[in-house]
């Protein structure tokens, strides 16, 4: 993966001379990714090796092929009839993901309904689910084809498929196993000479290839911000001048190049449009550090950043070098100045750099303590949490800009269950702040334990402030809690925190991710029914008249068209782990005020029909989930694989917790995203949360609802 050489080696990517000496050099050295499993040809482009596999003519397996579809306003008249194609038999695709904006949604459900009716029976029935995509449809393909676990794929773009000959069609319906794209339409030459090829039944090589075209999933495993960039690491990756091979059978489209229609997928396409696009600095004291921020740096560059390196402490080099990463290069300068310099070679450098840096990355230590420059924002990591840090790569440049302006604060309320207690304070302890500075609250309760105040007395809380907070007269949960946190600006995030509770390391990522994105993003207008998010993800639904229910949203949006993945808004306060907004947590507080001194209604009023809730006594979250349903609020909530959480709770004995059963604990226990986790952060649509819009909503029982019309 890790390769220094000099940089002129490969601003020629195209020079043959230099292909074989970067091809002899490669062989040795990267750890490239292999698909395995598949028969792969020659190293160099091999036409009669490649039409013999062609030849032999092996398909992909049964139910290992998925089509990903952009539809637009334009396309949605002939969606029926390239559905239906991609379905019928003799099609080998199981799934298809049809990437699409918001507001086509109804519309597509009912012509998928109608197709999926009119199909012809067959052994399989194809699984269709939606991909909410407001932007670039390619741009949309691009990542869209990373959610799926599929072996194969066939990507497409929004035009039907009746340009392409029944044969072509075929070949893209049921492809041949070979290790690069295939289909027919691609583009030849380097980047300032391209030219595009025409389907033609020989087999040629092409610098990328344009939809429809089908390749194995693992091409696709990382987010690609345009099919040239996708083209690149194909050749990068097998170390040939190619990123993909035409092939068609008797199109009748041969000029398809020069219609407009196709003009938005030939053109180099960004994910983000370059208005948004910043200049980040790293600085960082050696290559060890820099091999663990690559992939944070590889998805800013693909996001249309510029990222600029500075190693200010590498003994091994003072000359420009690179680093790869499946397909992105990083370039960075590497100096080695004696330790009373390098805070003026560190700013010698970024003086240099010029143009306004919009970010600064630095490691957390002296070195880089007083660093402050006009307009930029100075994010400063420290070493034991850049291993951690991907999920920064999510960010928008607005997101990263606003990085300081929100406090979180958190909140503990105990009593005394001095177990819990501790079990919760070093899992505080475990937690990764990023550098931030975090204040602690312990509020305890009045007949709370000798044991308890002397484990709040001994914990040392390292990332800010710590407050302790002890009551005289004994007040019950209701006010322990609400009158736990009040927010002191409106930038302040209150983490509410009972004893019971345990947190995942990466509880504070999830929270800021969340709050930068939906409160400091793009969309901050639109967000202002967003009261929390929560770190517990939901297994039950306590609302029911009935009684709790299992819940599993992964299931329910699966049955809906919706990609399970996804990350969704409830209207359920979550007391298990969750942060509160200021100025909802505000109005929490008169309205409970208002509802306890019974001035308009009698206490015991029903405000939310068929709900659980009323039947609870002395709850705060009864009240609030009656000010959630009369305002039409929300939560955030996280839908990792095998409930995967932010926070678990182990219902232990307590003040409103009598007596629990073991089999009770387990209903509402969860595993919690461990720092060496399969899930991550960005196990979600787009390795990044969902577009405000495109979040799923639920009510108070858990059934999906429309937002807009409530
Ligand atoms: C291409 O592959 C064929 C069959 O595998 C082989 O016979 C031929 O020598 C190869 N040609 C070159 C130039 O490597
Ligand atoms: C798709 O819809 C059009 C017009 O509504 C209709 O003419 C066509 O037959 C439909 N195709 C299929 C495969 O049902
Ligand atoms: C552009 O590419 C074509 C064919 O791919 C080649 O004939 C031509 O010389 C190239 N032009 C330049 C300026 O490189
Ligand atoms: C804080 O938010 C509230 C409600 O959104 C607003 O009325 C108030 O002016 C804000 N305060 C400041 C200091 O911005
Ligand atoms: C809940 O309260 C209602 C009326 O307040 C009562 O009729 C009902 O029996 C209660 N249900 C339970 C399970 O206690
Ligand atoms: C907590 O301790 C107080 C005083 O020791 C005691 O009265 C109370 O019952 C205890 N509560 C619990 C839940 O154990
Ligand atoms: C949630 O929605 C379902 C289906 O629309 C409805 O039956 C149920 O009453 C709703 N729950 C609440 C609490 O409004």
């Amino acid at each position: 993966m890790l390769r220094g050489r000099r940089r002129i080696f490969c601003k020629a990517p195209y020079l043959l001379t230099f292909l074989l000496s970067c091809y002899i050099f490669m062989s040795q050295r990267s750890t490239t990714k292999r698909v395995d499993e598949i028969p792969s040809g020659n190293r160099d482009f091999n036409l009669t090796s490649f039409d013999d596999l062609l030849q032999a003519g092996t398909v992909v397996e049964a139910g290992s092929l998925a089509a990903v579809l952009p539809v637009t306003l334009a396309s949605l008249p002939t969606l029926n009839d390239t559905l239906s194609l991609l379905i019928s038999p003799p099609s080998c695709v199981s799934q298809v993901l049809i990437v699409c904006p918001e507001s086509l949604h109804s519309r597509i459900r009912t012509t998928i309904r109608q197709t999926l009716r009119a199909a012809p029976d067959s052994d399989y029935s194809p699984g269709v689910s939606l991909y909410s995509w407001n932007g670039n449809p390619s741009a949309g393909v691009l990542i869209a084809a990373t959610q799926l676990s599929h072996k194969w794929l066939l990507l497409l773009d929004d035009t039907d498929m009746k340009s392409l000959s029944d044969r072509t069609r075929q070949m893209l319906l049921c492809p041949i196993l070979v290790d690069v794209p295939i289909g027919p339409r691609g583009v030849a030459g380097a980047l300032n000479n391209l030219s595009c090829l025409p389907p033609s039944s020989e087999t040629r090589p092409a610098s990328y290839l344009l939809p429809p075209f089908a390749l194995p999933a693992s091409l696709v495993s990382q987010i690609y911000g345009s099919w040239s960039e996708l083209g690149r690491a194909v050749s990068d990756s097998r170390k040939t001048s190619y990123g993909g091979v035409v092939r068609g059978y008797g199109d009748p489209d041969l000029d398809w190049c020069n219609q407009p229609r196709h003009a938005s997928f030939s053109a180099l396409v960004h994910t983000h449009s370059s208005t948004n696009a910043g200049l980040f600095l790293f600085l960082l004291p050696n290559i060890g550090d820099l091999r663990l921020l690559v992939k944070l740096m590889c998805r800013l560059q693909t996001s249309g950043h510029s990222v600029k390196v500075l190693l200010y402490s590498e003994p091994s080099a003072d000359l420009d070098h690179e680093i790869y990463d499946s397909g992105c290069h990083i370039s960075y300068q590497a100096m080695n100045p004696t330790a009373r310099l390098v805070h003026t070679t560190i700013l010698d450098w970024v003086e240099r750099i010029g143009g306004n840096p919009d970010v600064i990355f630095a490691l957390k230590e002296p070195a880089t303590q007083l660093l402050q420059i006009d307009r930029s924002v100075v994010v400063r990591v420290p070493r034991d949490d850049l291993p951690y840090v991907d999920w920064m790569g999510s960010l928008s440049l607005v997101e990263w800009q606003r990085w300081h302006v929100p406090q979180i604060e958190l909140s503990i309320i105990t009593q005394n269950r001095t177990r819990s207690l501790e079990r919760l304070l070093s899992s505080l302890s475990r937690g990764r702040y990023f550098g931030d500075s975090v204040s602690l609250r312990m509020n305890l309760e009045q007949s709370s334990e000798f044991e308890t105040i002397r484990v709040v007395d001994a914990y040392q809380w390292n990332h800010g402030t710590m407050f302790t907070h002890r009551r005289v007269i004994h007040g019950g949960l209701l006010p322990a809690v609400v009158e736990s946190w009040y927010p002191h600006s409106n930038h302040s995030y209150g983490v509410l925190l009972e004893d019971d509770v345990e947190l995942s390391p990466f509880f504070y990522a999830w929270i800021k991710m969340a709050i930068l994105r939906y409160r400091y993003g793009e969309s901050t207008g639109e967000t202002f029914r967003l009261f929390g998010v929560s770190l517990y993800q939901q297994k039950n639904i306590e609302l029911h008249p009935e009684g709790r229910r299992a819940f599993d949203p992964r299931r329910i949006f699966a049955e809906n068209g919706i990609v399970p993945s996804t990350p969704y808004l409830s209207q359920i306060p979550c007391s298990w782990g969750a942060v509160y907004f200021p100025e909802h947590w505000r109005e929490f507080h008169s309205y409970l005020a208002g509802r306890l001194s019974e001035t308009t209604m009698e206490i015991d009023q029903i405000v939310v029909p068929n709900v659980r809730s009323n039947n609870w006594t002395k709850s705060w979250k009864k009240y609030f989930i009656e000010m959630v349903y009369l305002r039409g609020y929300v939560m955030l909530y996280p839908n990792y694989e095998g409930f995967i959480s932010l926070s678990t709770n182990h219902l232990e004995v307590g003040s409103h917790v009598k007596e629990v059963s073991k089999e009770k604990q387990e209903v509402f226990r969860l595993p919690l995203m461990e720092l060496d986790s399969v899930e991550n952060l960005l196990s979600m649509p787009g390795a990044r949360l969902p577009e405000w819009k495109a979040l799923p909503v639920l009510n108070l029982t858990g059934f999906l609802i429309d937002f807009e019309n409530t």
